[in-house]
C-alpha cells in the first residue's frame, strides 16, 4: 500500500514538472497563437486561383481529408496524390507517393495531355529531404506564371520541427511541422526563384519562377541549426503578412 501511494506520488510529480517545464508551457502558447491566425491555407490558395485569368490547374501532394482543403478549392481542374499513410479510405485520383507520382508524369504515362499545373500544393511527407525533391519536381511541372505553396514552413518551436511525428510526448504534442523548413529555406537561398512565406496556418510559403516575391536570404545557416532559424526567422523565410502579401502581388502583377 505504501509502496502505491509513493508511486502515485511520484507519477503526480513527474507530472507536475512536465506541466510547469518552459519547453512544454512555450510549445503549448504557440500552438494556440498559430492555430489562431488567419487566413487559412485554403483561403490563400483559392486567393492565388483567383488570380488567373484562366481556368485553373491544381495538385495537391498529400490530401488526408479532402474535406478539409482539397475540395473546397475553387480550381476547375484538380488532381489529388497520396499514397494514403494517414487515412486508409484515401479518397485521392493518384494513390501513390509523390516520388511515384512525378515518375509516372515525367515518363508520360499519366496526364498525356495536359501535365502542366498552374498551383502545386506540397503538403505530403514533411522531412526536408522529400519536400526538397517535391519543389524540385514541381518546378518541372509548373506553369511559367504558377505558384508552388510548401505548407508548415513556419514551425514555432523545435519540438515542432522534430524530424520523427511519433515522438508525440514531446512539447508541441500532435502539433507537427518536421523539417519542412529546412528545404523551403534551402530555395530562398537561390537567385533563380523567388519565395515568400505567409505568417499564417504554420508557414504558408509560396515559390514562383517569374513574379518577385523578394531577395534570397542572406542568412547563414549552413548547418540548418534551428536556433539559428528561429532567431532569424523573418528574413531566413522572408515571413510577410497576408496583407503585404496581396500588396506584392498586386504590384508585381500589373501589366
Ligand atoms: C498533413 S496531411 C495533408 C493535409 C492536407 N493537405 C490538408 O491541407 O488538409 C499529409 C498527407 O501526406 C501524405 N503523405 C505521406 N507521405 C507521402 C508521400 N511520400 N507522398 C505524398 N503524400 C504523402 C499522408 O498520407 C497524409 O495524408
Amino acid at each position: 500500500m505504501r509502496y502505491k501511494l509513493k508511486k502515485i506520488n511520484n507519477t503526480y510529480q513527474l507530472g507536475k514538472r512536465y506541466l510547469n517545464d518552459f519547453f512544454h508551457t512555450d510549445a503549448y502558447n504557440k500552438n494556440v497563437i498559430e492555430k489562431g491566425k488567419t487566413p487559412s491555407r485554403t483561403d490563400v490558395i483559392n486567393y492565388l486561383v483567383s488570380k488567373f485569368n484562366r481556368e485553373v490547374h491544381y495538385l495537391e501532394i498529400g490530401v488526408r481529408y479532402p474535406d478539409h482543403n482539397f475540395n473546397k478549392i475553387n480550381a476547375k481542374f484538380k488532381y489529388s496524390v497520396d499514397p494514403g499513410v494517414e487515412n486508409k479510405a484515401n479518397p485521392v485520383k493518384f494513390k501513390l507517393t509523390s516520388d511515384e507520382f512525378f515518375s509516372e508524369l515525367k515518363s508520360n504515362k499519366i496526364l498525356i495531355t495536359n501535365n502542366k499545373f498552374d498551383i502545386i500544393f506540397i503538403d505530403g511527407l514533411h522531412q526536408a529531404n522529400q519536400v526538397e525533391r517535391d519543389i524540385l519536381n514541381s518546378l518541372e511541372f509548373l506553369s511559367e506564371d504558377g505558384f508552388i505553396i510548401v505548407h508548415d514552413c513556419n514551425p514555432p518551436t523545435e519540438s515542432h520541427a522534430r524530424e520523427t511525428y511519433e515522438y508525440v510526448l514531446s512539447p508541441s504534442g500532435g502539433s507537427w511541422n518536421g523539417t519542412t523548413w529546412k528545404a523551403f529555406y534551402k530555395f530562398r537561398k537561390s537567385t533563380t526563384f523567388f519565395s515568400c512565406c505567409i505568417d499564417s496556418d504554420w508557414g504558408i510559403g509560396i515559390i514562383s519562377k517569374k513574379i518577385k516575391l523578394g531577395e534570397p536570404t542572406k542568412i547563414n545557416n549552413p548547418f540548418f541549426e534551428f536556433q539559428i532559424f528561429d532567431k532569424n526567422r523573418v528574413k531566413s523565410l522572408n515571413l510577410i503578412s497576408f496583407e503585404n502579401f496581396m500588396r506584392i502581388l498586386e504590384i508585381n502583377t500589373k501589366s
